[in-house]
């Protein structure tokens, strides 16, 4: 039986590729998409959500909106120079026929794991609000919940959004916390191992050959995001951040993973920072936490190559 998940997201470029991969793959079932902020504003989310699932053919799945701003303060703002302004590499699709639901993001998330308990795995790629509000507003959803394999920190590894932190994470430090210390399996697909995912441009260029909607759309997508990538980065092409997550869910014999209890910087100028629980001795503040799945090791061309097959055959 396929494996139900919820993508937690924030489409952006790489979770537009996340969203098609786990939907062309047998193994999971997509139940809904639920939106937030990051690389985009929420609403913008929204309807990328709903333009992507129209592009697949599935506008059958809902969508439900998130939370406009982390828990304790405003949003800093998107990141037009990653994604381009729509978050859709500046291609300005015409709107979505198709409406969100009219309940937010963690009620749905709290509505769904209640109804099918034991059955959910929740799979966020983006900033980790809408899963701590649902959190807060019912702690049972640790016991409902099969696994959380999130996209984001970065535990051995510099950050991305600063010299400290990873983008999703330092979009609402807070919230990771709550979620990292929550009484339920995380696994953490970070920077360790989504910057050895590289797509090289022959990689990029062979999804226009494949003659599907998904791909079509991934390809016209992704140049904004590789100019940003080979600007800032000593490669040609581009890393794979969310669609990792995906493969993870598919093959996780592809990637080393250590446990750790995990906590997350919140103040200062290494806000956003996760920090693993590496040394000998359990300091206070990670003891009585859970141990989290971090991933230390991939194969990165093994990661591409599935993600590419799959929607080759699409
Ligand atoms: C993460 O931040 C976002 O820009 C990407 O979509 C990904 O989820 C990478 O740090
Ligand atoms: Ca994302």
């Amino acid at each position: 039986m396929a494996r139900k998940i919820i993508i937690d997201t924030d489409p952006g470029v790489d979770d537009s590729m996340a969203i098609f991969f786990a939907l062309v793959s047998p193994e999971l079932d997509v139940i809904g998409l639920t939106s937030i902020f990051g690389n985009v504003r929420t609403p913008l989310a929204t309807t990328n959500a709903l333009r992507l699932l129209e592009i697949a053919d599935r506008a059958d799945i809902p969508v439900a909106q998130g939370a406009l701003d982390p828990l304790t303060r405003p949003f800093e703002g998107p990141v037009p120079f990653v994604h381009g302004e729509d978050g859709q590499g500046e291609l300005f699709l015409p709107d979505p026929d198709t409406q969100p639901l009219a309940i937010p993001a963690a009620q749905f998330i709290i509505e769904q794991l209640r109804a099918q308990p034991g059955e959910i795995t929740l799979v966020p790629i983006g900033p980790l609000t809408n899963i701590a509000l649902a959190l807060r507003l019912e702690p049972r959803i640790c016991e409902w919940v099969d696994e959380v394999v999130l996209m984001g920190g970065n535990a051995l590894v510099p950050g991305n959004a600063s010299p400290a932190a990873e983008a999703n994470i330092r979009n609402d430090p807070e919230a990771a916390d709550l979620v990292f210390g929550a009484d339920w399996q995380v696994t953490m697909v970070g920077l360790d191992v989504t910057l050895r995912v590289h797509m090289t441009p022959a990689d990029i260029a062979e999804y226009s050959t494949h003659g599907k909607p998904m791909s079509e759309h991934i390809s016209r997508i992704l140049p904004h995001y590789r100019r940003y990538f080979e600007a800032n980065y000593d490669a040609q092409g581009i890393f794979v951040h969310d669609s990792s997550a995906i493969a993870y869910l598919l093959q996780p014999d592809l990637f080393q993973v250590r446990r750790w209890q995990m906590r997350v910087e919140t103040a200062g100028i290494g806000r956003g920072k996760t920090l693993p629980a590496t040394g000998g001795r359990i300091l206070p503040a990670w003891a009585d936490r859970p141990l989290v799945n971090v991933c230390v090791g991939v194969d990165g061309a093994a990661v591409v190559a599935l993600e590419a097959e799959r929607l080759r055959k699409a």
